[in-house]
């Protein structure tokens, strides 16, 4: 339905009360963070050098009459690249000088230093500061560590001090899907500044998926003349005064596609493209029909998750695809293709008696064969064009050619089998590097995937398994984080979903294992926050805000905040309306207040606030008696794919977000104090159930409506029984996209209770989710 607004204080997010309850907890969220620490000797460089050596003597300060001075075109044009960087990042303006001297800032390209492939040297002293590379990527990286080292609070400031830096991998990646939703070119040339002043080399870059085809292929037209536009489910597919369908559409000409590959090539990142491969090509097939298995026509995609269209086997397809990976291959000058190959599920080509024909005539046994029979194939025909075959996990999958490439998603084990039989490989292990899961527990979150993934658990990973042989370890080229975007509608939360969690991948890609430390990489945090907002990128809030647990105290008027933040900066507060300082009251201990409460409270690094706003926790007699669906809990025993979900409508504009678990929706409060409650009032929202889930579909779970509409069910703990209360449902949601429904609770009950709330009828094709959730006052 229709939905405008969920809460009337939606546009305050960052000031809406904040009841944590932890309901989305991730194992590693479990232990508290140790917050920051410095080491000794560490200055404020993400990721952080190999080896840094402070060295005796004074420093050096660089400001806008400082002189800036490179020889040869090389050298020279690194240095203008520095002059731009560093100017973007908060530092002063410099002049490219032609003069030579030995003084101010000067980068030196020497073909004779041991730098290596992408290392450099970096010195300071009294006299200025040079840079030196053996190549002009190394002199490329050094000058983002001299950009770092004069921004981000220094103040152009510079110790005397050596480094000697060098990437621990070579494959520094971030993954974009451009398919589910689309990004433009300005965005994407600023994700790729931002990879390449943190060091990151490689931009794999989804263009093709079930929901659309996102890149000009001139041959086949139709692949992005159909194959770029799907009407979004619900409201959002819908024009608000007609009810016109609303396409969403976009796609990259080879033009557009030639200066995104240009502007990160000049900022030595190498972009890697990915046509999916035997699955997710739903746009694919809805554009020429005659390259799918089944005769359905095929519009491309508005639900979420895995479907079942494939490719089909036919010789004519296997010469489609070909002639896209030429023209793929014209366009792109990376080493490396990706053709997809994740979570292809083979009921199409079981029941395919033509696909089954063509098997027996290329020899395979199983559908996993036909699948490997392709990916061998492309992987030839990519030889013969001198790259390499890239491809998802699944790959591995009824055998592989020696020299294709692994990238592991389903965990480390695909990739630990790969390396331990020689192939190559990327870690980018779902459970870790997926930039698409949420990151902390607050409200404030976009839509996305738990568990959270928090910034501890990104930086704790480690890509080379202890269990690879030492022989083997050579393969692991290195790390990549992934970027889906189902639900990223926008760029305000692509970047949300990407900053700081990129910082904790950089680090892990380029330091060597031994300099990684969380701790120390916190207090260098703070820094590289003052240069994102230098540049414009609108890093999330959320790890940088303060959550509290309110425990209700109502009988006795006062309310107690214990308050927390996710990264452990220091928190510091105010309870009498002022604005929270560096100076206000830090917090360590439990607050008990009387209601009502105004609290506010924000983090803090060296007197530097880290979030734009303060936290606040407005605490009444009357909001202890409500809870939102992120305050509350998931059914027992469930943990499977909760969600956290936008609403389909408006077409424009913010839309509320529900936390749902699509499998068995129900909401419990645990511990709800009922004495004196007459009873509850739910509001509720209406969703559309825009997923497939292939294989896994028969454990979505729903109880089977009593009357025409269902109904709103109170329940136990259990979320089983004979239900407390009920009330009738409406067949829809009033003008405003919700209902508010009351059922009277049993005067029987009495003190603590868990509370559990669902909807009756089928989840398909609208399911009801819950909002809020109040206690109802006698
Ligand atoms: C993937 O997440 N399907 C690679």
């Amino acid at each position: 339905m229709q939905t405008r607004t969920r809460r009337t204080s939606l546009s305050l997010l960052s000031f809406a009360l904040a009841l944590t309850l932890a309901p989305l907890a991730h194992a590693a969220d479990a232990a508290p963070a140790e917050g920051p620490r410095a080491l000794p000797g560490s200055l404020p460089l993400i990721p952080v050098p190999a080896h840094l050596e402070r060295v005796d003597g004074a420093g050096y300060t660089v400001t806008s009459t400082t002189a800036l001075r490179a020889q040869g075109d090389t050298a020279r044009r690194v240095a203008g690249q520095f002059a731009h960087v560093l100017r973007r990042s908060g530092g002063p303006t410099l002049q490219l000088s032609s003069a030579r001297g030995t003084d101010g800032v000067r980068f030196v390209l020497d073909g004779t230093l041991k730098t290596g492939a992408e290392g450099y040297q970096l010195r300071s002293d009294a006299r200025g500061v040079t840079v030196q590379a053996a190549t002009e990527t190394g002199l490329f990286y050094g000058a983002a560590t001299l950009s770092q080292l004069l921004t981000g609070g220094s103040n152009g400031a510079l110790p005397a001090l050596r480094i000697d830096d060098a990437p621990r991998f070579s494959w520094r990646g971030l993954m974009l899907d451009s398919a589910r939703h689309f990004q433009s070119l300005d965005e994407i040339k600023q994700v790729l500044d931002a990879m390449a002043e943190q060091k990151l080399n490689t931009f794999h870059w989804h263009l093709t998926d079930d929901q659309g085809w996102r890149m000009e292929i001139k041959r086949y037209p139709k692949l992005t003349g159909v194959g770029s536009c799907r009407i979004p489910a619900g409201d959002g597919g819908r024009d608000p005064a007609t009810g016109a369908p609303r396409p969403y559409c976009g796609f990259y000409t080879q033009d557009q596609i030639r200066e995104v590959i240009a502007y990160a090539a000049a900022r030595h990142i190498q972009v890697i493209p990915e046509i999916d491969v035997p699955g997710h090509a739903t746009a694919a097939i809805a554009a020429y029909p005659e390259l799918g298995t089944i005769d359905t026509p095929l519009q491309p995609l508005s639900e979420w998750g895995v479907f079942p269209n494939l490719f089909n086997t036919e010789e004519s397809t296997f010469a489609f695809l070909e002639n896209v990976l030429a023209e793929v291959v014209e366009l792109f000058p990376a080493k490396y293709v990706h053709v997809g190959g994740d979570e292809a599920v083979k009921d199409q080509w079981e029941a395919s008696a033509r696909v089954q024909a063509r098997m027996r005539e290329v020899g395979a046994t199983h559908e996993m064969d036909m699948q490997s029979h392709l990916i061998k194939r492309l992987e030839k025909y990519l030889e013969q064009h001198d790259r390499r075959l890239i491809g998802w996990d699944e790959i591995l999958e009824g055998g592989l050619p020696p020299e294709a490439t692994v990238m592991s998603w389903r965990g480390t084990e695909g990739g630990l089998k790969a390396a331990s039989e020689g192939h190559d490989v990327v870690m980018s292990p779902v459970t870790d590097m997926y930039m698409d899961y949420l990151q902390t527990n607050s409200p404030n979150e976009p839509p996305g995937r738990p568990l959270s993934t928090p910034l501890g658990r990104v930086y704790g990973f480690e890509p080379v398994p202890a269990t690879l042989a030492r022989d083997k370890q050579q393969h692991i080229l290195g790390l990549q984080a992934n970027m889906f975007t189902e639900h990223t509608r926008s760029y305000a939360r692509l970047q949300h979903n990407l900053f700081p969690r990129l910082a904790a991948v950089a680090e892990t890609g380029w330091s060597p294992r031994e300099r990684r430390d969380f701790a120390d990489f916190l207090a260098r945090l703070p820094s590289q926050l003052q240069r994102w907002q230098a540049m414009g990128i609108a890093y999330a809030q959320t790890p940088f805000e303060v959550e509290a647990d309110i425990r209700d105290d109502r009988k006795a008027g006062t309310a107690t905040l214990a308050l927390r933040t996710p990264l452990g900066y220091d928190i510091h507060y105010s309870v009498d309306g002022s604005a929270v300082t560096a100076q206000s009251p830090r917090y360590t201990v439990p607050l008990q207040q009387p209601l009502p409460v105004g609290l506010q409270a924000a983090t803090f690094f060296d007197g530097q606030a880290l979030a734009k706003a303060a936290s606040r926790f407005d605490v009444t007699a009357a909001s202890l008696l409500r809870r939102t669906d992120e305050q509350l809990a998931l059914c027992p025993g469930e943990g499977k794919l909760l969600l956290r979900l936008e609403d389909d409508g408006p077409a424009d504009g913010e839309r509320a977000i529900f936390n749902v678990n699509i499998f068995n929706p129900c909401w419990r409060w645990e511990g709800a104090d009922v004495d004196g409650i007459a009873k509850l009032r739910v509001r509720a929202g209406q969703i559309p159930y825009y997923f497939q889930l292939a294989h896994d579909e028969p454990q979505r779970r729903f109880v089977a409506a009593r009357s025409k509409h269902g109904e709103m069910d109170i329940l136990n703990a259990q979320c089983d029984g004979s239900p407390l209360a009920s009330v009738p449902l409406p067949a829809t949601p009033g003008a405003d996209g919700f209902i508010t429904l009351e059922a009277a609770l049993p005067r029987s009950l009495k003190g603590a209770q868990d509370l559990c709330v669902r909807f009756t009828g089928d989840t398909r094709p609208t399911m009801w989710v819950l909002d809020a959730l109040t206690l109802v006052p006698r």
